[in-house]
């Protein structure tokens, strides 16, 4: 059974994951300014996802194995959680990057002449592919490792001050999107 802050993370990747298959419809249709939008949500959306990680999971997790690694049977070394935190802020550094690029091209093809339309999307497509395998395979890699440490190393009190800390984060929502597109109601 995972934490608290842990199944807040796992939610959230379900939540994104339902705003990339409807990034897929909206590619699906040619329709640039619906894409653009729907990309332009789930970029932000990662973000924010990222930002709890990076802000509250990590630093937690690392900090709590550098003062306290008392109990090795069922926690990584600090070592090897260092290692493997570093290989998921490398994906999310390659996630970011590949969105800010695919926003930036969707952008540029909402003035293009029509005929150039479906050249862009299919390079956007491509793009969007690389990133959502690049994605499983990360989100698998929490769900089974990360985000069952918070259980083993932190105890109850730090875990539910976690919890309280990323569900604040997850919320921060960018101004620029409403409750209810933010949420995909
Ligand atoms: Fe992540
Ligand atoms: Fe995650």
């Amino acid at each position: 059974m995972l934490s608290q802050a842990s199944q807040l993370l796992t939610n959230d990747h379900a939540a994104l994951d339902n705003v990339l298959s409807q990034l897929w419809t909206a590619m699906d249709s040619g329709d640039v300014a619906r894409s653009h939008a729907q990309l332009d949500l789930f970029w932000a959306r990662l973000a924010v996802h990222i930002r709890a990680e990076h802000l509250h999971l990590f630093p937690t997790i690392l900090g709590r194995l550098t003062s306290n690694s008392a109990d090795p049977e069922c926690s990584p070394t600090f070592s090897d959680a260092e290692a493997g935190i570093e290989q998921l802020r490398a994906d999310h550094d390659f996630f970011m990057h590949e969105l800010a690029q695919a926003i930036g091209s969707l952008r540029d093809l909402k003035a293009t002449e029509p005929h150039a339309i479906v050249d862009g999307i299919r390079r956007v497509r491509d793009t969007v592919l690389e990133i959502e395998k690049r994605l499983i395979v990360h989100n698998e890699i929490e769900e089974n490792q990360v985000y069952c440490w918070v259980r083993t190393i932190l105890n109850a009190p730090d875990q539910a001050d976690l919890a309280t800390r990323i569900n604040a984060e997850l919320a921060n929502r960018p101004p620029r999107f409403s409750e209810t597109i933010w949420s995909n109601r």
